[in-house]
C-alpha cells in the first residue's frame, strides 16, 4: 500500500472486525436452543428431551409446593412430590421392559433417611452442620446385572430451596432436568445402560450440603459411585455453564454434549474462591474422592437465592439446554464408552486446557501439549522477530547507493540483535506501563464514583454497562503512557513511526507468549487465553513479514485482534454475568466498584492488544486528540452514570430482616441489613422505623407496638447471638436494630412446655481430677427450623468430628432436619480450665441471672427461625405465624411500595436468647 491511510479511514476498515466479532461472540454466548415441547418427535416417534416438561417439574415444586425450605412443611411436600416422581420412573421402566421382553433395563428407587454431622468451612470460619432425619431420593438406572451396578455415574440436583426464595432455577430445573434426561433414556426403544446412573435428588443443599452429605457418607451404593455431574443454578438466563472439571476423562466426555459452554477460565475463576460460594460437589469431592463437572445456570444472577427465582423470569431454551446437556452425558457415561472404569484415581487439578467456542465446538488438549505449544510460538516469534528488518533508513540508505552493490539493496539490514532486544525490552516497558495506568485510573473513576460522588454499583442494572464508565478512562490512561513515554522511549531521531509500531507489535507479542508460559507453567490452564492472543499476533506478524514493505498492513492488526476480540467478549461476558450480580450480594463493605473497575480493564486490555501499536502508528497528533477526547467522554459517562440508581425491579436490591424475639430478656427487635455497598441505607432503615412506629398495630393481632426510633448500628462480631441464624454470612450485612417493645415470647419458657425452645445438659460429669466436664448438649425447639448454638470452650472431644480445635475457641454449631424433628444433640468433653468456676457475669437484663449461672457452666447462645414466620414464603398460612408475621407482612407491603419493587427481601420470625448449662 503506497498511499497511507490516516486514523479514521483505517479505523473504518477495521470497524467491521471491531463491531462484529464482539457482536458475533457475544450471540453465540447466550445462543440456546429452541424449546421442545413434544416428549415424542411427532415424526421420528423418537423420545425427546422436552423443556415443557422439565419447566411443568420446577413450575410444580416453586408454585405448587413453593418455598422448600429444610425444615418447613414445604420442604416435606416436595419429598413426597420426589417419591412419587421416582416411583414413575420406576415404573415406566417396568413398562419400557415389558413392552420390550429381554432389554436389559432395571430402575431401583431409596427413599433415604439419616442424621449426621459434617465440619463445614466457609468464608474463612469453621463451621459444623448437623441434621436429623433429612432425606433424599435415589433412582439408580442399570442393566439389572451386579457388573452393571459396579461402576456408576452419579447426578446431583436439589429439591429445596434457601431461606427467601422458591428455587425454581435453583434447583428444581435441574430436578426437572435429570428426570426428564431418564425419561427420554428409558423411553428410548433398545438404550440399555452398560454402566449404571445414579440420580439422587437431595433435599437438603442450601442448609449448607447436608443431602449430598447424607448420601456421600451413608448410602448403600455411595462406593459405587466413579464420577459425579452436578447441575446448579445461580441465574436465570444463557446457557449452563461448566465451571469445575476435575479430570480429563470427564472434559472429554462433556465434549459429547450437542451445545458445549465452558471454560477453564471459568475453572480457575471458581477455584480460586473468589465467588464465595459452593456445591455439593465439594461433598462428593470430599468424602466420595471421585471427579466430575459441575454446571450452573449462571445468566442474569440477580434474581439468585431472592424471592423472584421464578419460572416466570426462566429464559426460554434454558431447561432445553440444561436437559439435553445433562441426557448427552448420561448417555455417554452409560454407555461402553464411558470414562467409568479409567477414573478410579479420584479427582484431579485440571490437566486439559478446555474452551468452548461459538456454542457449537469444544477444544481441549493437555496441559502437555500446552507448553510444547508455548515452546513453538516462542521459538517461531523469536525467530521472527530477530530476522524482521527494523531500520528503514538503512534500507533507504541501500537504495541510494544506486549501482554500488546491488546484492545488498534486495535485502534490507537486519539490526544487531543487541540493538532489537532493547527496543523490544523498551516496548515491553512501555505496555506495562500503559497496562498499569489504565488500571489506576479506572480504580481512581471507582473511587471517585464511591467516595466522592456516593453513587457505586451505578453500573449494576446492566452487566456489560460498566464498560461505558470504565473503559474510557482505561484507554485514557494507556494511551497517555503512549503519548509521554513514547517520545522518551522511542525518540524520532533514531527511529521512525513505522519502527515503533513494528516494535511495539513485537513486544506485544513476546510479553504474551512469555506470561502465557509461565502461567501454564505455574499449572493454571486459563493461560489458553494468552495463547490464542499470541498465535494471532504470530500470524499477523508472520503476514507482515510475508508482505515486506517499510509499513505494517492493516492486515497485520485485522489478524492479530481476531482472537483477542473473540475471547475477550467472551471473557467480559462470562466475569461480568457472575461479578456484576455478585456485587450486590458480596457485603456492604465489599470493594465491589474497584472490583468491577479492575475486571473491566482486564477484560478490555486483554480484547484490545493491538491498541498502542495502532496509535503509534499515527504519531503524535492522533494521539493527543485522541487523550482529548476520551477524557472528555470519561467526564461524560461519569456524569451520566451518576445519574443512574443502581435497582429495579428486575436488578433489586438485597435486604436482609431478622425480626428477633430473645426469650432471655424479652427485648423484641428487628435487625435489618442490606449486602451492597448502595449508598442510602441509613436513610432506609431510619424510614422503616418511623414507619413502624406509625403502625399502631400489628396486622390484625390487635398487638400495639412502640418503637425506639432510632435505629443503632450493630458492629457485627460473634457474639451477635441474634444474628446467628445467618451466620457466617451475617458479617457481611452491616446490620442496623431497631429496639420494638418488649413481650414475652411464645417460645419461653413458663409458657406452652410444647412450645419451648431450650438448650438444657444430660449425662452431666465433672470429673474434677482430670479437669474435664462431660455432657450431652440437648437442644429442644418446636417450630422452629435452623437452630444455631454458639459457645466459648476448649472441648476435647465432641460427637461432631475428630478433631476439634486444640485450644479455647468460639463454636458454632448449625442445625436443619426434617420437618417435625425438634430436637438434636451434642455430646462434648470439654476443659475446666477456663471455663468459670463461679458464676461468670451475667447478661445484662436477664431474667434471672440467679437461676441461670453456676459453677462451670457452659454459656450457650441459641437462635432459631420460626417455621410459620417467614415471609413470603408461609404467606399462604400466615395465621400461624403469629406477631412476628403479622409485622413482617405489612413491612413487606411497605418496602415493596417505597422501592416501586426494586427490593427483594428476606423476612425471618427468628427467636433466641442465651442460657447457661
Ligand atoms: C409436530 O410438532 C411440531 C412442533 O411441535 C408442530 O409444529 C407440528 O404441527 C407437529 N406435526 C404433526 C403432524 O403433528
Ligand atoms: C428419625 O426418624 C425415625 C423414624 O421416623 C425415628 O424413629 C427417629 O427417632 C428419628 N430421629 C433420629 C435422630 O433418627
Ligand atoms: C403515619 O400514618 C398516617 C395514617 O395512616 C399517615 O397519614 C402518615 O403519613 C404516616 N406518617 C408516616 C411518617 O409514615
Ligand atoms: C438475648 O439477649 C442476651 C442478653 O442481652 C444476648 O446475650 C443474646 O445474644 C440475645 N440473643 C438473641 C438471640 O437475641
Ligand atoms: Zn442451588
Amino acid at each position: 500500500m503506497s498511499t497511507r491511510w490516516g486514523f479514521f479511514r483505517s479505523a473504518l476498515a477495521l470497524s467491521p472486525l471491531l463491531v462484529g466479532f464482539p457482536l458475533l461472540s457475544n450471540w453465540k454466548h447466550y445462543d440456546l436452543p429452541k424449546p421442545i415441547a413434544d416428549v415424542i418427535d411427532n415424526v421420528t416417534n423418537v423420545p425427546q428431551v422436552s423443556e415443557y416438561a422439565i419447566l411443568e417439574h420446577a413450575r410444580y415444586l416453586s408454585e405448587d409446593v413453593g418455598y422448600r425450605t429444610v425444615g418447613t412443611r414445604e420442604h416435606a411436600l416436595g419429598d413426597a412430590w420426589m417419591v412419587q416422581q421416582a416411583y414413575a420412573l420406576q415404573t415406566l421402566c417396568e413398562e419400557a421392559v415389558s413392552a420390550e421382553p429381554g432389554r436389559k433395563l432395571e430402575c431401583e428407587v431409596w427413599h433415604q433417611v439419616g442424621s449426621g454431622s459434617h465440619r463445614f468451612d466457609i468464608l474463612g470460619k469453621r463451621l459444623y452442620k448437623t441434621y436429623v432425619n433429612l432425606t433424599n431420593i435415589v433412582v439408580r438406572i442399570s442393566d439389572g446385572t451386579p457388573a452393571g451396578k459396579k461402576h456408576a455415574a452419579l447426578a446431583n440436583s436439589h429439591l429445596d430451596s434457601t431461606l427467601p426464595s422458591p428455587g425454581a432455577a435453583d434447583d428444581a430445573i435441574a430436578v426437572g432436568a435429570l428426570i426428564e434426561a431418564a425419561r427420554t433414556l428409558i423411553a428410548t426403544r433398545g438404550w440399555e445402560p452398560h454402566h449404571a446412573l445414579i440420580l439422587l435428588f437431595n433435599n437438603a443443599e442450601e442448609s449448607l450440603q447436608d443431602g449430598s452429605h447424607l448420601f456421600a457418607t451413608a448410602h448403600p451404593i455411595r462406593n459405587t459411585v466413579r464420577a459425579v455431574i452436578n447441575l446448579e443454578a445461580a441465574g436465570t438466563s444463557g446457557p449452563s455453564l461448566l465451571f469445575q472439571a476435575t479430570s480429563s476423562a470427564m472434559v472429554a466426555a462433556y465434549a459429547q454434549v450437542p451445545r458445549p459452554f465452558g471454560t477453564i477460565v471459568a475453572h480457575d475463576v471458581f477455584s480460586s474462591g473468589i465467588i464465595m460460594s459452593d456445591t455439593d460437589f465439594r461433598q462428593f469431592e470430599l468424602y466420595l474422592g471421585v471427579p466430575g463437572l459441575d454446571i450452573a445456570i449462571v445468566g442474569h444472577g440477580y434474581f439468585y437465592h431472592t424471592r423472584k427465582d421464578r419460572v416466570q423470569y426462566i429464559e426460554a431454551g434454558v431447561a432445553q439446554h440444561m436437559g439435553e446437556t445433562a441426557y448427552a452425558l448420561l448417555k455417554f457415561l452409560a454407555s461402553k464408552e464411558s470414562p467409568l472404569l479409567e477414573l478410579s484415581g479420584g479427582h484431579e487439578k485440571p490437566q486439559t486446557v478446555f474452551f468452548s467456542f461459538l456454542g457449537a465446538f469444544f477444544i481441549k488438549y493437555s496441559f502437555a501439549t500446552a507448553i510444547s505449544l508455548h515452546a513453538v510460538l516462542f521459538a517461531a516469534s523469536i525467530a521472527l522477530i530477530s530476522s524482521t528488518p527494523t531500520s528503514v533508513s538503512a534500507s533507504v540508505a541501500v537504495l541510494e547507493k544506486k549501482g554500488a552493490e546491488n546484492i545488498r539493496r534486495k535485502v534490507p539490514e537486519v539490526s544487531a540483535p543487541s540493538n532489537i532486544g532493547i527496543s523490544i525490552f523498551k516496548g515491553i516497558l512501555l505496555l506495562s506501563t500503559a497496562c498499569l495506568a489504565a488500571v489506576l485510573s479506572a480504580n481512581m473513576v471507582a473511587l471517585f464514583m464511591v467516595h466522592v460522588l456516593d453513587r457505586p454499583l451505578s453500573w449494576y442494572k446492566a452487566e456489560l454497562s460498566c464498560l461505558l464508565l470504565y473503559g474510557p478512562p482505561a484507554f485514557t490512561g494507556a494511551l497517555a503512557s503512549l503519548n509521554f513515554l513514547g517520545p522518551l522511549f522511542f525518540p524520532t531521531s533514531t527511529n521512525n513511526i513505522s519502527n515503533t509500531e513494528r516494535t511495539l507489535l513485537q513486544s506485544v507479542l513476546l510479553s504474551y507468549i512469555v506470561i502465557a508460559s509461565v502461567v501454564q507453567l505455574a499449572g493454571i490452564g486459563s493461560a489458553v487465553l494468552l495463547t490464542m492472543t499470541a498465535g494471532a499476533l504470530l500470524t499477523g506478524l508472520l503476514f507482515d513479514r510475508a508482505r515486506g514493505g517499510n509499513r505494517v498492513s492493516l492486515g497485520t492488526y485485522a489478524l492479530g485482534q481476531t482472537t483477542p476480540l473473540f475471547f475477550g467478549t467472551e471473557l467480559f461476558s462470562t466475569l461480568t454475568d457472575i461479578f456484576v450480580p455478585l456485587s450486590g450480594r458480596m457485603g456492604a463493605e465489599a470493594p465491589a466498584e474497584n472490583l468491577v473497575a479492575s475486571l473491566t480493564v482486564f477484560s478490555a486490555a486483554y480484547s484490545a492488544p493491538l491498541l498502542l501499536p495502532f496509535f503509534a502508528r499515527f504519531g503524535s497528533v492522533i494521539l493527543k486528540r485522541a487523550l482529548l477526547i476520551l477524557t472528555l467522554v470519561t467526564a461524560a459517562t461519569i456524569t451520566i452514570f451518576s445519574q443512574r440508581d443502581p435497582f429495579d425491579v428486575m436488578h433489586p436490591k438485597r435486604v436482609f430482616v431478622v425480626y428477633n424475639e430473645n426469650i432471655t430478656t424479652n427485648a423484641v427487635s428487628l435487625g435489618v441489613g442490606t449486602s451492597d455497598i448502595a449508598p442510602g441505607f441509613n436513610t432506609f432503615v431510619q424510614d422503616i422505623a418511623v414507619f413502624l412506629a406509625n403502625t399502631s398495630r400489628v396486622g390484625n393481632t390487635g398487638a400495639t407496638l412502640k418503637v425506639n426510633t432510632t435505629p443503632m448500628r450493630v458492629e457485627m462480631h460473634e457474639y451477635n447471638g441474634d444474628w446467628d441464624v445467618l451466620y457466617p454470612f451475617s458479617a457481611f450485612l452491616s446490620p442496623y436494630e431497631i429496639a420494638l417493645e418488649p413481650y414475652v415470647s411464645a417460645y419461653a419458657l413458663g409458657g406452652d412446655p410444647e412450645k419451648t425452645f431450650t438448650v438444657r445438659a444430660i449425662n452431666d460429669v465433672v470429673d474434677a481430677a482430670a479437669a474435664t466436664r462431660s455432657l450431652t448438649l440437648i437442644i429442644d425447639h418446636p417450630g422452629l427450623i435452623w437452630t444455631t448454638i454458639a459457645f466459648d470452650a476448649h472441648v476435647l472431644s465432641w460427637s461432631l468430628d475428630d478433631d476439634p480445635p486444640t485450644k479455647h475457641a468460639r463454636h458454632f454449631v448449625k442445625e436443619a432436619s426434617f420437618y417435625g424433628e425438634d430436637k438434636w444433640s451434642i455430646d462434648l468433653v470439654i476443659s475446666l480450665h477456663d471455663l468459670p468456676s463461679s458464676s461468670p457475669s451475667s447478661p445484662e437484663n436477664m431474667k434471672d441471672p440467679e437461676e441461670l449461672v453456676r459453677p462451670h457452666a457452659l454459656r450457650v447462645n441459641f437462635v432459631g427461625v420460626q417455621e410459620a414466620a417467614m415471609w413470603p414464603g408461609k404467606a399462604a398460612d400466615k395465621a400461624k405465624g403469629g406477631r412476628a408475621m403479622a409485622l413482617l407482612e405489612e413491612l413487606d407491603a411497605w418496602l415493596e411500595e417505597r422501592s416501586q419493587g426494586a427490593v427483594d427481601a428476606m423476612l425471618l420470625g427468628c427467636v433466641g436468647g442465651v442460657i447457661d448449662v
